[in-house]
């Protein structure tokens, strides 16, 4: 299907801020998403569809060279055609080009998520009890070693 990845901005931010809590059933107000992406060490993108609607969004923090995949999430009816794939390798290229290894949290039981990530080349590496609430769960932590970055991308 034909998408464009875009850094996230305008009236893209009010549909994230939505999609935030359709995804992950957090509220959180645009003008919060829009100062958080705008933060200097933040990147977020988004896909969008030919009529210009939002089909999910990402975000990454960028610090020297460390990165952390802070969100990545797509719409319920856009799911299963690559979407999280290409915003990740978008994010990852960023990571790449700073040489910086990539870090992440994940729900234990986000089988869809962990799995996107394992293709993606990052390696489970420890576990955190009870680090989420609502429902209380554990965090998966995984990492992708910066050395990984430019066999894996294409
Ligand atoms: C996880 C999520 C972002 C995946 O988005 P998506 O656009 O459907 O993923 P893609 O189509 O790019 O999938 C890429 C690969 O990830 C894996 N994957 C994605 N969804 C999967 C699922 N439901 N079951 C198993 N593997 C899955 C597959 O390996 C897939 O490749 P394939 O389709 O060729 O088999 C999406 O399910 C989502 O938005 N979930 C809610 C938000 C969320 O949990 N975000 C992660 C927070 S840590």
């Amino acid at each position: 299907m034909e998408y464009r990845i875009v850094p996230l901005c305008g009236a893209l931010t009010e549909a994230a801020a939505r999609m935030e809590s359709e995804c992950f059933g957090e509220e959180i107000t645009a003008e919060a998403l829009s100062r958080f992406a705008d933060a200097p060490a933040n990147h977020y993108f988004c896909a969008v569809g030919a009529d210009g609607d939002l089909l999910g969004y990402g975000g990454i923090s960028l610090v020297a060279d460390e990165a952390e995949i802070i969100t990545v999430a797509v719409s319920p009816v856009y799911r299963r055609r690559g979407i999280a794939r290409a915003l990740m390798e978008h994010m990852l290229r960023l990571a790449a080009d700073a040489g910086a290894a990539v870090y992440l949290e994940v729900r234990a039981s986000n089988i869809p998520a962990r799995e996107l990530y394992r293709v993606l080349g990052f390696a489970e590496t420890g576990m955190r009890k009870n680090y989420y609430s609502a429902p209380r769960e554990d965090a998966v932590l995984m990492m992708r070693p910066a050395g990984a970055q430019e066999t894996l991308l294409c």
